[in-house]
């Protein structure tokens, strides 16, 4: 054998083995391929749930999204000027400001509330405390705070928008005056069902406010005007924030005296140098539900009424309650048949939350257990005791003072938890 077959043989050996290596090499990376996507595969959803899992995952982004977005936003006049179309339909006016009607640019609707005049300082502070409060409460019987402006110029809320307006308007016919008595049968658009509807929503949204919530929130002027109402006529609560913010003046008691609320409305310790605490929305809520029942507003001065002893429809109602008259009260409401015992209930429980002395009257829990029938009601006890001794004070030129009078003599029952 020469030398050159000789090389040629080694060189040949050479090249076999590496193509050996080679092709090991190519079996060994196949292997490693095959057990890393045996892994991964275990790790994760077969391929027929991955799209699945990545839907789940838009979805889940969506709704932190949306909880984002659920902080009250800031606007800029000109938003409002745009979403108003120039402030061009106003919905209504109250002690605060004017509201308008708008659209946001995706079409939702809402209502922009333009206060009043200028804030102090103080104000100022508290407009920011309240659309924090506002902005982060979330109830289905309470209006929602979308958003805020606050700059030099114009200082405004924005809420959802409730097609039904508020409720002293559908009770009230014609807006805010007295109507005539007595009310013709089935008077008005709301049967007595939706209107047992509207009471049981209101009374959840303030028990929210004073039972549910981080930090409880006083409301200190529920009235119907501050109670709104959706397309299906279920009530939500507005302005819950709104009520410490600004002086307020004509029907409205100035705040800076340390009166609030609406007369009417407001419980004896809202006007009386007394504690004020969450039992005067009891209060107030409890003059809201005479309405309801009677659908008319609570103190009226026509002569019918005056005539036949109804100008204050809350006494008027508590004394055909005592005597056991109750079908007077229903016949001048036109409730018939079945609804009489649920009036009858509404009835007790406005009487038990009008009660002069705070502690008497129940916390919202119980008088949403009341209303729904699950908590028996204990019967009432006279709340206008009171006045005859306020009568008696003022006729002899006595100064008012709290410590004046005598309170009811309630003995309240253990069925009215505080
Ligand atoms: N979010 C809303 N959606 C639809 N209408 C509204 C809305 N907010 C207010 N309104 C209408 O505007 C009117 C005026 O509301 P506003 O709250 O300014 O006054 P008020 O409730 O009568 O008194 P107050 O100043 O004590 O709240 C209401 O009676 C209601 O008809
Ligand atoms: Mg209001």
């Amino acid at each position: 054998m020469n030398s050159l077959a000789l090389a040629g043989i080694i060189v040949g050996g050479i090249a076999f083995i590496m193509a050996i290596k080679q092709i090991t090499r190519c079996i060994e990376l196949k292997r490693e391929w095959h057990a890393e996507r045996a892994a991964s595969s275990a790790a994760q959803p077969a391929s027929g749930t991955r799209s699945q899992y990545n839907v789940e995952l838009e979805s889940v982004n969506r709704f932190l999204d949306g909880i984002l977005r659920e902080k009250p936003a800031r606007f800029t006049a000109e938003n409002l000027r745009e979403f108003t179309g120039g402030y061009a339909e106003r919905v209504g006016s109250g002690g605060f400001g004017v509201v308008y009607r708008g659209r946001f640019p995706n079409g939702v609707a809402v209502a922009v509330k333009v206060l009043n005049g200028t804030l102090d300082r103080r104000a100022e502070e508290q407009f920011m405390a309240e659309v924090g409060t506002a902005g982060r409460t979330y109830h289905i019987n309470l209006v929602r705070l979308y958003g805020f402006c606050f700059d030099a110029s114009v200082k405004a809320l924005v809420y959802e928008f409730l097609p039904n307006g508020s409720l002293d308007r559908v009770l009230f016919d014609p807006p805010n005056k007295p109507t005539p008595m007595p009310m013709p049968a089935g008077r008005g658009v709301l049967g007595f069902e939706t209107l047992l509807g509207i009471v049981v929503g209101t009374a959840r949204g303030i028990r929210y406010l004073h039972e549910e919530c981080q930090h409880r929130i006083i409301h200190y002027d529920i009235k119907p005007g501050n109670v709104l109402l959706a397309e299906d006529y279920s009530p939500k609560v507005a302005d819950f924030g709104l009520a410490r913010l600004c002086n307020r003046d004509k029907t409205h008691l100035t705040m800076t005296g340390g009166a609030r609320g609406t007369p009417g409305y407001a419980a004896p310790e809202l006007w009386l140098p007394l504690p004020v605490t969450h039992k005067c929305d009891v209060y107030s809520f409890g003059m809201l539900v005479f309405e309801i029942l009677g659908r008319r507003q609570n103190y009226v001065v026509e002569e019918h009424a005056a005539l036949s002893g109804q100008e204050w429809y809350p006494k008027w109602v508590w004394q055909r309650f005592e005597e056991g008259r109750f079908e007077e009260v229903m016949a001048a409401s036109g409730i018939m048949g079945e609804d009489g015992e649920k009036a009858e209930r509404m009835c007790k429980v406005a009487l038990w939350c009008v009660q002069y002395r705070p502690e008497a009257r129940p916390a919202m829990s119980s008088v949403v257990r009341m209303l729904e029938g699950e908590e028996e009601i204990a019967r009432p006890v006279n709340p206008f005791s009171y006045m005859a001794g306020l009568h008696a004070i003022s006729s002899s030129g006595g100064d008012g003072s709290a410590s004046s009078f005598s309170g009811d003599s309630a003995n309240r029952s253990s069925a009215l938890s505080q």
